[in-house]
């Protein structure tokens, strides 16, 4: 049988699809096939970022795929980034309109605050110190950088906006302003051995969506990855799981989310696995399977980017 597509709902009611394909560290030359083939399975949803500088390649394979009609622009979910070093407010638009050019988009589905902290912007977009960290802009608060996402919203440019890696505090000091458009979504890394539950909470009761990034355990995270840190798709109550059912371990792990009502964004461009993983829509684990899953948690964090370790509002 054909997986089809699940869907949960921003809150202006827009269709938000709960699986998703990640392109952090998607090579240039690779990150194009991996879109088209990702289209043709199925998926509606895109994961970008500004940073991961291979919007372009993105947008590329989006465009074969509307070209041949294969999709509308409204049948396709995007989802892309603002960088931490275009938080002032003359920086917002034209980092925003930066990526629509690269995607070839007119318009952005959901564009998200990749980080609370902000960078300085005279340094290049990944301004390291000699001590190997990075340097940022103090004088920025997130909140400002919140209200400047509310204009693009104001403009058509964006559909939605909403934020990744803020932590409970920093999502409720949004929620005081109040905001003048909904936090829609929350992006935030997110598997068994950290299931979020207190910010999925939160967000639940106040209608923000929230998408589960490195579901995997994102396995390769260069620069960040110790010795010692276990790996996801190797635990054994997972391998049980997807041994039992006759599937692999990345689909349990995806299917997990899904269950949950976590939109889910696994990264792929390994044209057989972005077709398995989409197969995760196509089979239910028990409620034992589910317990035994959620049971795995330890606030075990794989991704805590230590170069950001010293800036102000770093979130862990
Ligand atoms: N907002 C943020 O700050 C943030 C941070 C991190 C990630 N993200 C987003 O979340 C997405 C997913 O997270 P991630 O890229 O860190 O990690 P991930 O999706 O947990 O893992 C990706 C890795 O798993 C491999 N893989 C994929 N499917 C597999 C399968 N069926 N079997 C075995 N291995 C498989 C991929 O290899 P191949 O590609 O070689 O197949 C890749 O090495 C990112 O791409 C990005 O869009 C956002």
């Amino acid at each position: 049988m054909a997986a089809s597509n699940l869907f949960t709902a921003l809150p202006g009611g827009a269709k938000f699809p709960l699986l998703g394909l990640g392109t952090w560290q998607s090579e240039k030359g690779k990150v194009r096939a991996a879109v088209e083939t990702a289209i043709e399975c199925g998926y509606r949803h895109i994961d970008a970022a500004y940073i991961y500088s291979n919007e372009k390649e993105v947008g590329e394979g989006i465009k074969t795929k509307m070209t041949d009609g294969t999709i509308k622009r409204e049948d396709l979910f995007v989802t892309t980034k603002l960088w931490l070093s275009s938080h002032k407010p003359d920086k917002v638009e034209p980092c925003c309109r930066e990526s629509m050019k690269n995607l070839g988009l007119d318009y952005i589905d959901l564009y998200l605050i990749h980080w609370p902290m902000s960078l300085v912007d005279d340094k290049g977009v990944f301004p390291l110190g000699d001590d190997g960290m990075l340097i940022g802009d103090d004088s920025i608060d997130y909140v400002d950088v919140w209200k400047s996402m509310e204009s693009l919203v104001d403009k058509g440019l964006v559909r939605a906006i909403g934020v990744c890696n803020f932590n409970l505090s920093q999502i409720q000091r949004v929620l005081d302003l109040p905001p003048r458009h909904p936090i829609a979504n929350l992006q935030v890394e997110c598997h068994p051995l950290l299931a979020q539950n207190e910010l999925i909470e939160l967000c639940k009761k106040y209608g923000i969506t929230v998408t589960a990034y490195s579901p995997l355990g994102s396995p390769e995270r260069p620069g960040i990855r110790t010795p010692t840190d276990p790996v996801l798709m190797d635990d054994k109550v997972v391998l049980d799981i997807a041994k039992k059912r006759g599937v692999s371990t990345a689909q349990v792990l995806i299917r997990y989310q899904i269950q949950r009502g976590v939109v889910v964004i696994p990264k792929s461009v390994t044209s057989s696995r972005i077709q398995q993983n989409f197969e995760a829509l196509n089979f239910e684990l028990s409620k034992e399977e589910m317990q035994a899953l959620i049971d795995l948690n330890r606030n075990c964090r794989l991704l805590d980017f230590p170069m950001s370790k010293s800036l102000k509002y770093y979130p862990f």
